[in-house]
């Protein structure tokens, strides 16, 4: 919808409603715009925009529709089910129904391979993992208070973090030559920076395994994640959303299980923040959880869960779906399956154009190096080259700009999203982009080259191998040695 410009109608307005803190205007939803203006499809439109921009599991819905279609009292919605619909259409109690919280801490210490208990009281709901950061955010911090990020970071962390809230986001800045690990000298410096431009620093968050990089955490790192935090005396969010992801070693290892073995951490500042929208591919159930260790904030947190509440008629079915342990052990490993093999099948592609990606084992992406096609290594060369493949190569993939990694050139490219017709579709349009790519890279680098070498020789030497009388003008030493 257009907004009106003449009558200054937004100064009737907050400055929340004016501002640009939804972060709406950046590379990453860009992509996403230009693929809603023109969606690619196989057969009504084959030259469209193919999305790889968006982090979503489709790779099992039909083991769900079997369940589903097997379990109809599940649903208040069925013949089977209807006589539920009452007591669950009235019910509307921000603690959620008991079944669905225990059904979630179940299904939370199942993804984590059985190793760490969650108590179904301290799961607090949410509309999806956006509402829970948002929630968390409110319970930590004050406007003007930071949390720490290590970058690459996800893009919408900046809206739900941090737009109603105000809390501010500070880089940790993470590097390739370490594979983007988080390290003491790196956390410690960000705070240190903080703490001269006079923001107080609430805590630090991370994802776990991490979006946009496919890689999971390992011990140590969360272990000096946790220590520091304790010394600083700050919090530490976990954003656990991709826990189900994980199809390749090393396996999972989340907060939980690391404060479980410390017995010097103190459990009031960890947090962790979950999701069923990419562990079970329901983005569209908005089923968000806050897990506490703090209970104040759990007590709070519930309260304003108000505010975005899993309809009751989704925490009814899912209550009744998790619970099935059979199925939901089947689903966890039929997912890893899928995904590991999508993800070996698209990364060894790439590898056979000379593509390579940060190895990952986790999530529903990869995050793909093409440094090597900047004309320079600049965050303005990126953007340049994110448009020729939106634009050109109509694939929206995104630019590590936009997850505000430092380093220019490398890229998001999301996998499991689609049908295996539609990769291969993807699949041939980056390599015709890659090949054009190169072959005008070193056509320009041979240009520069021989202007170069016009410039550097003397005039008359020059004349002498560029002769036509010779066979191989480019070949000066061949013919000074002879
Ligand atoms: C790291 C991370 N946190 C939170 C979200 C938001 O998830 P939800 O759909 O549950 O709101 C996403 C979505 O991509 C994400 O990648």
């Amino acid at each position: 919808m257009e907004v009106p410009v003449s009558g200054r109608s937004d100064q009737l307005l907050s400055q929340i409603a004016t501002g640009d803190g939804h972060g709406e205007n950046s590379s990453y939803f860009d992509g996403w715009k230009a693929y809603d203006r023109n969606p690619f499809h196989p057969t009504t439109n084959p030259d469209g925009v193919i999305q790889l921009g968006l982090a979503e599991n489709q790779l099992c819905p039909d083991l769900m529709e079997v369940w589903i279609r097997e379990n109809p009292k599940a649903s208040v919605c069925t013949a089977d089910g209807v006589s539920a619909f009452g007591a669950i259409a009235n019910f509307q109690d921000y603690h959620g129904l008991p079944a669905f919280r225990h059904a979630i801490a179940a299904f939370m210490k199942k993804v984590r391979g059985g190793r760490v208990n969650f108590d179904p009281d301290r799961i607090v709901m949410s509309g999806g993992a956006t509402g829970a950061q948002e929630l968390i955010s409110f319970c930590l911090a004050d406007p003007g208070d930071a949390f720490l990020i290590p970058t690459p970071y996800y893009p919408g962390f900046d809206r739900d973090f941090c737009w109603r809230t105000r809390v501010q986001l500070l880089p940790i800045h993470c590097k390739s030559s370490n594979n983007f690990k988080i390290t003491r000298a790196a956390l410690e410096s960000a705070f240190k920076e903080a703490q001269e431009a006079n923001i107080r620093v609430r805590g630090v968050l991370v994802t776990n395994p991490s979006n946009p990089l496919g890689t999971s955490m390992d011990r140590d790192t969360l272990k000096t994640l946790v220590s520091f935090i304790n010394e600083k005396n700050i919090h530490l969010v976990c954003d656990e959303i991709f826990a189900g992801t994980v199809f390749d070693k090393p396996r999972f290892v989340g907060i939980s299980e690391i404060i479980e073995e410390d017995p010097t951490c103190n459990r009031d500042l960890i947090h962790l923040v979950s999701s069923l929208s990419k562990d079970l591919g329901l983005p569209g159930f908005r089923v968000g959880i806050v897990y506490s260790y703090n209970d104040h904030v759990v007590s709070c947190g519930r309260k304003m869960s108000s505010f975005g509440l899993v309809s009751s008629q989704t925490q009814h079915l899912l209550a009744s779906m998790l619970s099935d342990e059979e199925f939901t052990t089947r689903l966890l490993e039929e997912s890893g399956k899928r995904l590991s093999a999508r993800h070996r099948k698209f990364n060894s592609r790439l590898a056979q154009m000379e593509i390579r990606c940060l190895e990952s084992n986790a999530g529903l992406f990869c995050w793909m190096d093409l440094r090597h096609l900047l004309k320079e290594p600049t965050i303005d060369r990126e953007i340049e080259l994110w448009r020729v493949i939106v634009n050109d190569v109509k694939l929206n993939v995104s630019p590590g700009s936009s997850f505000h990694c430092q380093e220019a050139g490398w890229f998001r490219v999301c996998f499991a999203n689609m049908d295996d017709e539609t990769m291969e579709v993807a699949l041939r349009r980056i390599k015709s982009f890659v090949y054009r790519e190169v072959a005008a890279k070193s056509e320009a680098k041979k240009k520069r080259w021989q202007a170069g070498l016009r410039l550097s020789l003397p005039r008359r030497f020059e004349e002498m191998v560029m002769s036509p009388m010779l066979m191989s003008p480019r070949s000066p030493l061949v013919h000074a040695s002879g």
